[in-house]
């Protein structure tokens, strides 16, 4: 019978056959990587604070020369970019100094990336003091404050505020960057473009422009990987998960502002907030290990185009974070198992894995057993669509 087709139980079959066909390779591996990024320059938008910070410093753990910009040079600088207009915690000069401390060298620019002029003389400069660029990381983010604060209004009552507020920076700055990194990297037929995208990319999350803005950054990738292709460019998508950055610690993901977001849940509802200081929460610093290990891989232009998960290249790249962990990609069962099981991981121990960003600390050997050890069983990318909903596939 026809109902019979799409019955549960064989989507249920399909899933779990494709789940292990799926994990009998990691495309990722050890062998594949440059020892090391000495010699190469990279661009990270937005490396005050936040994932960027965590990416700077994975570059230049690496030995990257690592330029990071944003608006907070020092800590007098303008910054309203915290609650009720405060200052955010971090600068650029603060990164700067983890990121030297970490064997990189690293030049901070006050570079507001929503002024079209200062980002085309920002590029110009590298590539008068360098002439080339071999990395660019899209990912300055306006609106990490904006989000929560305004959580719960529909978009009709936000209007274009929220456009402009969202992807100002976090989509249009990227396809300028974009724009003017690819001038150089198609001449010198090399280079590596990433734009810092999210699970948002795939159905909603927060706020109906941040949507649309993630699922641009991804298509932004796709699309331009094609035309870079003739050019030896490659360009990818990067997902972290729930990332435990500082403005995060400080209650970003405040679950009462997101329950009381209106309209139908999307999928499982994961309460992120509660996830912060577990394993199952991502530090910045996993994600910059992955996007170094990723600048490093001599095989990379063959992933070109796709949306990549620091916690999927993890194991294959053989990287942990400062607390000796990998994070399961938020894309496995390993992941949905350990949220559903949080109070029996609790009882054994394995749940509690507070972050203190940047700081090193070695993990029990059970934890290191459970979090690095146990596989991750990744959930193939049209079987995550399927179940995420997406509603037009
Ligand atoms: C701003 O702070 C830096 C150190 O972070 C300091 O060197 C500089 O003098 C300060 N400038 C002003 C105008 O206070
Ligand atoms: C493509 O770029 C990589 C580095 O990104 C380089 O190692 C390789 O030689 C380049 N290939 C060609 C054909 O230019």
């Amino acid at each position: 019978m026809a109902t019979g087709m799409v019955s549960w139980r064989n989507v249920s079959l399909v899933a779990l056959l494709s789940v292990i066909a799926y994990n009998f390779h990691t495309p990722f591996s050890v062998a594949n990587l440059e020892p090391s990024l000495v010699g190469k320059v990279a661009i990270v938008t937005g490396g005050s604070r936040g994932i960027g910070k965590g990416i700077a410093i994975g570059l230049g753990e690496s030995g990257a020369t690592v330029y990071i910009t944003g608006r907070t040079l020092t800590s007098n600088s303008t910054n309203t970019g915290g609650p009720a207009g405060a200052p955010q915690a971090g600068t650029l000069e603060e990164t700067c100094a983890e990121v030297v401390k970490a064997g990189g060298q690293c030049i901070p620019a006050a570079v507001d990336s929503g002024n079209d002029d200062q980002l085309r003389q920002f590029i110009d400069q590298v590539i008068q003091d360098h002439g080339k660029i071999d990395v660019l990381v899209n990912n300055a983010f306006s609106a990490v404050s904006w989000l929560p604060k305004h959580a719960g209004k529909p978009f009709w009552e936000k209007g274009a505020d929220a456009w402009d507020a969202v992807n100002h920076v976090g989509l249009r700055s990227h396809y300028l960057a974009s724009v003017h990194a690819a001038q150089h990297m198609t001449k010198a037929k090399s280079g590596l473009i990433i734009n810092v995208g999210s699970l948002g990319g795939i159905n909603y999350i927060f706020d109906v422009a941040y949507g649309i803005g993630k699922a641009a950054m991804d298509r932004m990738a796709n699309d331009m990987a094609i035309e870079l292709a003739t050019d030896n460019v490659t360009m990818i998508s990067l997902w972290p998960g729930i990332v435990a950055t500082e403005n995060v610690q400080d209650g970003a993901l405040a679950p009462e502002d997101l329950k009381e977001r209106r309209g139908l849940a999307p999928g499982p509802k994961v309460d992120s907030a509660s996830l912060v200081q577990t394993p199952l929460a991502e530090t910045p610093l996993f994600v910059g290990r992955a996007v170094a290990a990723f600048a490093r891989d001599r095989t990379k232009f063959g992933f070109s185009g796709k949306v990549l998960l620091p916690a999927l290249m993890a194991a294959g790249y053989g990287f942990v974070d400062e607390r000796g962990l990998r994070t399961p990609p938020p894309n496995s069962l390993k992941f949905a198992a350990s949220v559903a099981l949080q109070s029996t991981l609790k009882d054994q121990g394995l749940l509690a894995a507070p972050v203190e960003l940047f700081k090193p600390s070695q993990p029990s050997a059970n934890m290191e057993l459970y979090w690095n050890r146990l596989p991750n069983l990744i959930i193939p990318g049209f079987v995550l669509k399927l179940m995420a909903g997406a509603p037009n596939l």
